[in-house]
């Protein structure tokens, strides 16, 4: 009876190991260095920002004036994994393109919305690329259909 519970617990905590081995989230290439089990703030933010893309994205989809949120300009203080990324010049400043887009977009014509959202979806590709290229493929749905296929 108790070697049945032990080899259960067994099995179980294996059974997570694994699964979080695999992970469902995309890091960039490097491994975590500070925090193996933890997230950083940066990497929580970067979550939301891409939800809350895939939100945007669905708005005009349907039609609707996408609703911009502020938050993001979090992204010049939040907690990095690798702090000497975020403290790079070359972040900072595609971090401020980003923010710029994110604006241009509220400020946006309904005849505009199409071309800003996609602006913005291509300022997280930029940064990505120079620095973060493991989330580009997730990134890369955010996108809006070519607009003949519409
Ligand atoms: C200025 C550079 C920059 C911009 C702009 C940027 N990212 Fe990131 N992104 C990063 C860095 C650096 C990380 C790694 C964060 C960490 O681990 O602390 C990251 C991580 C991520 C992750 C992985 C988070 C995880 O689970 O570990 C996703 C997803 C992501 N970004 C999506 C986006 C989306 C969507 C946008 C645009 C709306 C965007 N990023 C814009 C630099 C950027």
């Amino acid at each position: 009876m108790k070697l049945y519970l032990v080899s259960a617990i067994f099995l179980l905590s294996y059974l997570m190991l694994s699964c979080s081995g695999l992970g469902t989230k995309e890091q960039c290439e490097t491994p975590k260095p500070l925090n193996p089990n933890g997230d950083s703030e940066l990497a929580l933010l970067m979550r939301e920002m891409f939800d809350e893309g895939m939100r945007m994205r669905e708005q005009i989809l349907n039609g609707e004036k996408p609703k911009v949120l502020k938050k993001f300009e979090a992204i010049h203080t939040a907690q990095a994994t690798e702090p000497e990324k975020a403290n790079s010049d070359a972040f900072k400043v595609m971090a401020d393109v980003y923010l710029a887009s994110l604006k241009a977009l509220k400020n946006a014509s309904e005849e505009e919305r199409y071309d800003r959202y996609q602006s913005v979806v291509q300022s997280c590709m930029s940064c990505h690329q120079a620095m973060c290229p493991g989330p580009m493929v997730r990134i890369k749905k955010m996108y809006l259909p070519e607009k003949n296929d519409q």
